[in-house]
């Protein structure tokens, strides 16, 4: 068991949180601040029990000079600080006179922003190749590391398991969340237990899928991989996407998990993705259709199946959702969650804002804030940004 935020006296002392405050921005507006809202459990919890907060996050990619302007972390000090309702102070540097001078000024309860980690990338990648040096320093400006980054944890970086070889560390509350519904969750669902995975590509998912088939008492596949798989089997999937080096294994996983594995039996076909959709049964693909949502009849295969489920992890949606004319089966899916008595859980990235921007968020007992952190949790893995943190 990893050490917790709850492990410490964190009175008058500094303490690093790392955060994860990559949100997505557009013409400096933040577009969606899901991320920001969850950190707050944790940061609260430090400013109520007198630490001096420090906060560090990447944003974006920083790779040359000009990528700096469009990922600087001043806009998220400003809702942050109106989420937590008190002053949070930004510091636009990641080292030197102007950050130490702030850590000495703080007082118990205050709290600062550094600038964006990956600012440091651009001398030698220093923060994303965990440059020694760097994370020695940023531990040098604290008493305690906690990291609540969970959408950072599959990352090996200067601002995670650099500080934590330094400092005595713990995980914070989003990231033990994160851990309960996915990684414990899979070790031990409720069952009837399904798992729903669509998205582009099946070699994105080939390690999920192996580690869930075991787990899961239905694997239900959608999306532009159950093309794959489609194919596989011997069907005609006109121009619907295709991922070539993956039959062979889709072949293996039908024949050993025949049992499991749930495919479209129809589908919303059209000559391209702005165009209408046409319904049509998967026997029925002529070589121009390119296959874009799942059918009315998958749509109730599918929805019976996750009703009658006590657990549900859902990665990926099962249609081209940005399009309204290829929302319908994802839609149908979230409307199904609801009627599931148990956990209902999206893995991050796009299941997330597709369930989000159509209205859904409300309705699953959770969406993880990592897309690439909670695929890894779901491929088994350990993740290092959870390993380097101090036991129990
Ligand atoms: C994410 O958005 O998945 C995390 O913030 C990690 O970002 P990265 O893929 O740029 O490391």
């Amino acid at each position: 068991m990893k050490k917790t935020i709850r492990d410490y006296d964190l009175s008058e002392k500094r303490v690093l949180i790392r955060c994860d405050f990559n949100v997505p921005m557009k013409d400096g507006v933040i577009t969606d601040d899901y991320r920001i809202q969850s950190s707050l459990k944790t940061i609260q919890y430090a400013i109520e029990h007198h630490a001096k907060v420090i906060l560090l996050s990447h944003l974006g990619r920083v790779k040359e000079e000009s990528d700096k302007e469009k990922n600087d972390l001043r806009l998220v000090a400003l809702r942050l600080s109106e989420l937590l309702g008190k002053d949070v102070t930004f510091v636009p540097v990641t080292r030197g006179k102007q950050l130490e001078q702030a850590v000495t000024n703080m007082q118990a309860g205050d709290v600062i922003l550094i600038q964006n980690t990956r600012y440091e990338d651009l001398d030698g990648k220093k923060e994303s190749k965990n440059d020694p040096e760097l994370g020695r320093y940023w531990a040098s400006l604290g008493d305690i590391y906690i990291n609540d980054a969970f959408g950072t944890c599959h990352r090996e970086h200067a601002s995670n398991v650099g500080i934590a070889t330094h400092l005595p560390s713990g995980i914070g509350f989003l990231v033990e969340k994160e851990i309960e519904n996915i990684e414990q969750v899979v070790a031990n669902p409720e069952r009837p237990f399904t798992v729903i995975l669509g998205g582009a590509k099946v070699s994105d998912k080939i390690k999920v899928i192996e580690n869930l088939v075991t787990k899961a008492d239905h694997i239900l596949i959608g999306g532009g991989m159950a093309y794959t798989f489609l194919k596989a089997q011997g069907f005609e999937i006109g121009k619907s996407l295709l991922d070539q080096e993956s039959i062979s294994f889709c072949q293996m996983m039908l024949s050993q998990y025949s049992d499991k594995i749930v495919l479209p039996k129809d589908h919303y076909v059209s000559e391209s993705t702005d165009g209408k959709g046409t319904l049509k049964t998967i026997t029925e693909t002529d070589n121009n259709d390119m296959g874009l949502d799942i059918g009315n009849q998958t749509m109730t295969l599918f929805t019976d199946i996750i009703k009658q489920s006590h657990t549900v992890i859902w990665n990926g949606p099962v249609g081209l959702f940005e399009n309204p004319e290829f929302q319908k089966g994802t839609i149908a899916l979230c409307e199904a969650m609801k009627e599931v008595s148990g956990k209902t859980i999206v893995g991050g990235g796009d299941t997330a804002s597709a369930v989000k921007k159509l209205g859904y968020g409300e309705v699953f007992t959770h969406i993880s804030t990592g897309g690439g952190a909670s695929l890894e949790l779901l491929e088994g893995k350990t993740l290092p940004g959870i390993a380097c943190i101090s036991d129990k």
